[in-house]
């Protein structure tokens, strides 16, 4: 079973998926369904192959929080020697209540509110991430009036184009909101340096998420590099270059990005450059260590087309329908010799675009069955809602002959929390 453990999580064996020793099948028994299920041996395996790939540059993996930041999970890779890309003061919240040192976090987004800014030097995070010149400008007011210095890094947009899956997971170009455009970063650093209450530290870019191809990291690196020694040559060092997440995994349709490959140039750069190297991955750490079990309520038939209505459903998993995700589905029981059939995977809620699959062949599901979607460890629950009345799903970790109940599934009660 190691050996398919290496290629690939939740094998099949005897006719039944697994996560670590445990059948799909048991875990949705024990835990009910909609359950997302995570391999925590998978995720360790990820965060080590970064490490290694990296290894001669020993770089800060500052774990992406927005892909998924259970507490449990984050405390597993806060063990594993990570620290967090943040993106909001719940971020920063769930990143330091599950260990993660200030030291280790940065803080990227376009809009930090001043409590978060000040939530954040309190916590004495590593850098922000600075997004415009009134951000900083904002930052700057923030830590004068508490008489701190605040270490920052400008996110350059680097008008870099990376292919990624839909338009909005790409951000490293001039249309979108992300980032100072990379010939105006200067200014900033130079108006900083005026500053008492500002440490410029770090440079960063972040081009976009489920990025296949090398090429566009290499443009970006590039790009942010001459800035960096533009700037020393002024008399302004830098610290750390940050090269942002988005390394792209194999979802079933498009191959994974090449970590080792992608090492082997941007290793070098960052060597020559002397700077501590930050990674920010999300996606590639956890994505395909998570699987969403759902069981299919019902087989429903037209004229046209065999719909299979699953109970989870755009409220549990969104990426389907918002960025017309691609995820793999397969019955977590037995499959040999069953005939294969076309249908659409659709959810209960009331939406025609609540789908996870349209024109899907695949076994034909029966009512009651158990169906596993896969590589949902990433923007799977973080993007779940209350859509509908719907209850938010249970996660539970699973760590070889090990399972915890990492999140109880919500309670009617949550549901009406806070309503006044
Ligand atoms: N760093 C920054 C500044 C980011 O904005 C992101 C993701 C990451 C790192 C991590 O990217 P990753 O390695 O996970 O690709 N909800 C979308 C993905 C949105 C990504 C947003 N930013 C999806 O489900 O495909």
């Amino acid at each position: 079973m190691g050996e398919i453990l290496l290629t690939r999580p939740f094998p099949r064996v005897n006719g039944h998926l697994l996560c670590g020793e445990f059948p799909l099948q048991d875990l949705a028994a024990e835990f009910g369904t909609p359950l997302y299920v995570y391999d925590l041996k998978w995720i360790r395996s990820r965060v080590a192959l970064f490490r290694d790939a990296f290894s001669e540059v020993d770089p800060v993996i500052a774990y992406s929080v927005k892909a998924n930041g259970n507490l449990s999970l984050l405390r597993e890779l806060s063990d594993l020697g990570c620290g967090a890309d943040i993106t909001s003061g719940g971020e920063l919240f769930r990143a330091r209540s599950a260990g993660i040192e200030g030291m280790k976090i940065v803080f990227a987004g376009v809009g930090k509110s001043e409590d978060e800014i000040e939530f954040a030097l309190d916590e004495g995070i590593y850098a922000f991430n600075v997004e415009s010149h009134s951000e900083l400008q904002r930052i700057n007011r923030v830590a004068e009036r508490k008489g701190v210095t605040a270490r920052f890094g400008v996110r350059v947009n680097p008008g870099v184009i990376a292919s990624t899956p839909h338009e909005y997971t790409a951000t490293g170009h001039s249309d979108t909101k992300f980032g100072v455009p990379w010939e105006e970063a200067q200014e900033l650093y130079r108006w900083a340096l005026e500053q008492e209450s500002l440490d410029p530290v770090g440079i960063d870019v972040h081009i976009g998420s489920q990025i296949a191809e090398i090429e566009p990291y290499i443009a970006a690196l590039t790009r942010v590099l001459k800035v960096a020694s533009d700037l020393s040559g002024e008399g302004v060092p830098l610290e750390y270059v940050d090269i942002g997440g988005g390394f792209g995994i194999d979802d079933g349709q498009v191959a994974a990005l090449d970590i080792d490959a992608l090492a082997r140039e941007i290793v070098p750069r960052v060597m020559d450059s002397g700077l501590q190297l930050i990674l920010e991955p999300g996606r590639a750490l956890v994505a395909d260590a998570g699987a969403l079990l759902t069981k299919v309520e019902y087989v429903k038939t037209n004229a046209q087309k065999v719909f299979v209505i699953m109970d989870s459903g755009m409220s549990e998993l969104i990426r389907p329908s918002h960025y017309g995700g691609y995820h793999e589905i397969e019955p977590a029981g037995p499959i040999a010799g069953r005939i294969d059939a076309v249908v659409d995977i659709v959810g209960p809620v009331c939406e025609t675009g609540d789908f996870f699959a349209i024109g899907r062949s695949m076994p034909m599901p029966e009512e009651g069955e158990l169906l596993a979607v896969r590589t949902v460890g990433a923007y799977g629950f973080t993007m779940a809602s209350n859509y509908n009345g719907r209850r938010r799903p249970a996660e539970v970790l699973v760590d070889g002959t090990e399972v915890r109940l990492v999140r109880s599934r919500e309670t009617y009660l949550d549901l009406t929390r806070g309503e006044l």
